[in-house]
């Protein structure tokens, strides 16, 4: 269903759905729409075969990511169930992670194996059982599944299972709730503004901007519902009278997939929003380019010269984002943050407030993906508190595929618009083509 929702504005949110959608601890009704999804913890090169024990904080739970001496992967609560120690501390060996206090030992599951002080019948080991979650690698994640009951399948959208050299994945922390992340992703309206810059690189090949941001600062949005969330079309006239078409992706529960660059884009991102806690949240980004190696080397260099080794932007609230004014003054940038557009958005959404008080917010007509993917996400926790199961769910191999799936930069003639543009690709019985 196509709706152009372009005229339609809507005041702020009620305190108590934006409770609803910003809670995400164990027990909360929006914690347990997003524990149905699997989650990524961290990128493969941060828990490498033979690598340390890693802390780990999501949804509010303190965790353990961990190889065991076979390097089995195993996520387990952080605290040891004896008397509480950080197990992230460990030994691993004897087939397990061993706690330093007394020497308790689990397994990637969970069991406790070993209580080398307790008697040797082992039956108290029996009674002892630990947190632990299943963990899967993919796409260059780790990802793990916090849910109840059966796991569904991790999605397998081209960004996560191309030959490897086609794609990358990192991963920031940013300073406020998960949901200002999301927004800002789904937000086809502020590359406008924020990220509007001269056509320059800066010494670490940074952005030389997308000058179509600024040759329209009305973009058309439209959005249609899809199987996995939400299909985001924007359009705009370029000054040479072109129209320019980005097609980007909302997936449940916390995923989006930006293009990347001006037409013809060579691949986009995909972007999952992952809570910490309430008030922090990590940025995972998979850069996937579709035909031809991605630039790794350019990518990581990137990352290192913008992101420091405790996983945050450089430039962050503590240095007020580095804001240059000579940058505006002379033109370069409209925000004076730079040319690292990822930088800009954390700006952006963290200085909202920890958590953004959406009763105090002004929606207005560019707005309208941020409504409609708060809905959807409002209904999907409502469905569940009714006993109802998450939407875009995978049980199914042969359902993990995406035949209306599009993500894309193109230009496109003066007869289409973005709906009707996804309309001729996909067309009936058309696989969508990444
Ligand atoms: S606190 Fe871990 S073994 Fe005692
Ligand atoms: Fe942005």
């Amino acid at each position: 269903m196509v709706r152009n929702l372009r005229l339609r504005s809507q005041a702020m949110l009620s305190k108590d759905d934006n409770d609803l959608l910003t809670q995400t601890g164990p027990g909360t009704p929006g914690g347990d729409l997003l524990r149905s999804y699997w989650q990524p913890i961290a990128t493969d090169d941060e828990m490498p075969p033979g690598g340390d024990p890693v802390p780990v904080r999501i949804l509010s739970e303190d965790m353990v990511l961990f190889r065991d001496d076979q390097d089995r992967l195993g996520l387990i609560g952080l605290h040891c169930p004896h008397r509480g120690s950080d197990l992230s501390y460990g030994r691993i060996e004897d087939g397990g992670l061993r706690c330093l206090y007394h020497g308790w030992l689990f397994d990637v599951e969970g069991n406790c194996i070993d209580q080398p002080g307790e008697p040797e019948d082992k039956k108290f080991c029996q009674k002892v059982r630990h947190t632990a979650y299943p963990v899967e690698q993919k796409g260059g994640v780790i990802w793990c599944y916090m849910g109840d009951g059966e796991a569904p399948l991790i999605p397998d959208y081209q960004f996560l299972t191309a030959p490897e050299e086609n794609r990358m994945a990192f991963r920031v922390i940013q300073q406020c709730n998960w949901l200002q992340g999301l927004e800002s992703s789904t937000d086809l309206a502020h590359t406008s503004y924020l990220h509007r810059m001269g056509a320059a690189k800066d010494a670490a090949g940074n952005s030389t901007g997308n000058p179509y941001y600024s040759e329209d600062i009305h973009p058309k949005l439209d959005i249609e519902h899809t199987s996995f969330g939400v299909r985001i079309h924007s359009l705009r006239k370029t000054r040479d009278g072109k129209n320019y078409l980005r097609v980007n992706n909302y997936i449940y529960p916390c995923g989006t997939t930006p293009t990347m660059g001006a037409p013809p884009a060579e691949g986009y991102q995909g972007r999952w929003h992952v809570p910490r806690d309430d008030e922090s949240h990590c940025r995972f980004e998979f850069i996937y380019r579709r035909e031809g190696a991605l630039d790794k080397e350019f990518w990581g260099q990137m990352k290192a010269t913008n992101v420091g080794p405790d996983k945050q932007h450089i430039r962050r609230a503590e240095n007020r984002y580095m804001q240059d004014r000579g940058e505006i003054t002379r033109g370069e940038t409209f925000a004076g943050l730079g040319r690292y557009i990822p930088a800009h958005d954390a700006y952006a959404i963290e200085t909202q407030g920890k958590i953004q008080d959406r009763t105090q917010e002004h929606l207005g007509s560019t707005d309208i993906v941020i409504i409609e993917v708060r809905k959807a996400l409002l209904a999907a926790i409502k469905k569940m508190q009714a006993g109802g199961e998450a939407p875009g769910l995978l049980r199914d191999l042969k359902h993990n595929q995406f035949p209306d799936f599009i993500c894309t930069a193109q230009f496109i003639g003066d007869d289409e618009d973005g709906p009707a543009y996804c309309r001729r690709v996909l067309g009936p019985g058309k696989q969508a083509a990444e």
